[in-house]
């Protein structure tokens, strides 16, 4: 896997998991684009890493992604690596009745649907480029479940079986040898 000289997007990549990937990939020698939604967050990533590139995007807005690919085609038309790792993780308890609606789908509409929306969007550029990679970032929570995170299990599982059935059309669609996912 060549990981150098490519322009790699890390969804979520302000902070944590996904801001170290984009700092060590920048140190390898990677064009590297980072989101989130914060625009201080950004500022500070993009600060403290020069050369780091930032842009506004939410995952689970359909609109925002499309803005996303917009920019990303018209500024960025090499990119070649989707790291898909923007996500939430909420603890609770389901007996609680205080938690709302918006809790319980924040967390699909982020770790699962943004994970769709933005593979979906970003396809069409990715398969222009030769040795193309996705990558959706999932948790050992997929498969081993805890009381308190019943609907981020669930994300993760889903996004596991996503990268999949995506690895199988890329296949049948003879658009890329292979894709990877974590
Ligand atoms: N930490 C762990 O132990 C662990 C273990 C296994 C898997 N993971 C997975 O690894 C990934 C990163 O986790 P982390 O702990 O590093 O998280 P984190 O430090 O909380 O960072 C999450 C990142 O995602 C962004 N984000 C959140 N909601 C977003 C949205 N709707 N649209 C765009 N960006 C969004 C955040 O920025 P804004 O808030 O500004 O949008 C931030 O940049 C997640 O997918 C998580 O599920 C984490």
């Amino acid at each position: 896997m060549k990981l150098a000289n490519r322009t790699i997007l890390v969804t979520g990549g302000t902070s944590g998991i996904g801001l170290a990937f984009a700092q060590r990939f920048l140190q390898m020698g990677n064009t590297v684009i980072v989101t989130g939604r914060s625009l201080q967050r950004i500022e500070e990533a993009v600060a403290g890493s020069p050369g780091l590139i930032g842009l506004a995007a939410d995952v689970s807005d359909p609109d925002s992604v499309a803005k996303l690919a917009e920019t990303l085609r018209a500024d960025y038309p090499t990119l070649d690596i989707v790291f898909n790792n923007a996500g939430i993780m909420h603890e609770y308890d389901l007996f609680d009745e205080r938690i709302t609606a918006g809790q319980l789908a924040a967390e699909i509409n982020t770790n699962l649907t943004g994970t769709v929306y933005v593979t979906q969007a970003l396809l069409p550029l990715l398969a222009a480029r030769p040795e193309a990679m996705i990558v959706n970032v999932s948790s050992l929570l997929a498969s081993v479940s805890v009381a308190n995170a019943p609907t981020y299990s669930a994300t993760k599982a889903g996004v596991h079986m996503f990268s999949d059935a995506l690895r199988e059309q890329m296949r049948e669609s003879g658009a890329w040898s292979a894709t990877s996912c974590a």
